[in-house]
């Protein structure tokens, strides 16, 4: 396993990353040093196996669709997805098709590590920024935004752009923190007003 907070080269490792131009800034030089959550080392050890991230569509499905049938094969964007978090989508969801982007090297070379350990052919990373995430030119119908938007300069446009490759019947389940970020309440609101497309934003 890669020791967190440790620096990788995107080459390494038999996943390739695409990287975006970003310019990396003080979020991302953070995260590059701490990695986050703390890296799982095996997806199918019996205390991981049960954990599932708190939007988790299976479980939340009656809440996000109440009128559909659940289906397994959904196209899952894991934003933000620090260096778990979308390795452990497509592992808990095989037949969805699930893309991860970070800012974060670091963080993406743990998912890559857990993509290549647990042959998870149904994941993409991408190092990229929510705010570029229309430069995918794919769309999704479910995304999870957690522990993220509260990190953006503007949390409302880094929504907006993930309200931009979100089907029209697609749901984003949306976790942020802190007092002094915008709330997701008033991100959801105000994106609400704006969106023709997404039919709900949902914040659990
Ligand atoms: C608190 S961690 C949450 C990780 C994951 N969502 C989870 O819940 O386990 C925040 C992550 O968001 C990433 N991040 C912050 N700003 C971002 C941005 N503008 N675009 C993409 N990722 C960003 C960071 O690099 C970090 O990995």
């Amino acid at each position: 396993m890669p020791e967190p907070g440790r620096r990788f080269r995107l080459s390494q490792g038999r996943t390739p990353l695409v990287k975006s131009a970003t310019e990396l800034g003080a979020v991302a030089s953070q995260y590059e040093k701490w990695v986050y959550p703390f890296p799982i080392a095996d997806l199918d050890a019996p205390d991981v196996r049960t954990l599932r991230d708190g939007g988790d569509f299976e479980r939340n499905w009656h809440t996000f669709w109440p009128d559909r049938p659940f289906r397994e094969d959904l196209d899952v964007l894991v934003a933000g997805c620090g260096s778990n978090a979308a390795a452990r989508y497509a592992f808990n969801h095989r037949k969805a098709r699930v893309t991860g982007i970070d800012l974060s090297s670091a963080s993406l070379a743990h998912e890559a590590y857990l993509k290549d350990k647990h042959r998870l052919d149904n994941l993409t990373l991408h190092q990229a920024r929510i705010e570029e995430v229309s430069g995918l030119a794919r769309e999704f119908d479910f995304i999870d935004v957690s522990g993220v938007l509260h990190h953006l300069p503007d949390p409302v446009g880094g929504l907006k752009a993930l309200g931009g490759v979100l089907r029209p019947e697609g749901t984003i389940a949306v976790r942020s923190m802190g007092s002094g970020a915008a709330p997701a309440s008033t991100c959801c609101r105000r994106c609400r007003a704006s969106w023709a497309s997404a039919k709900a934003s949902r914040m659990y």
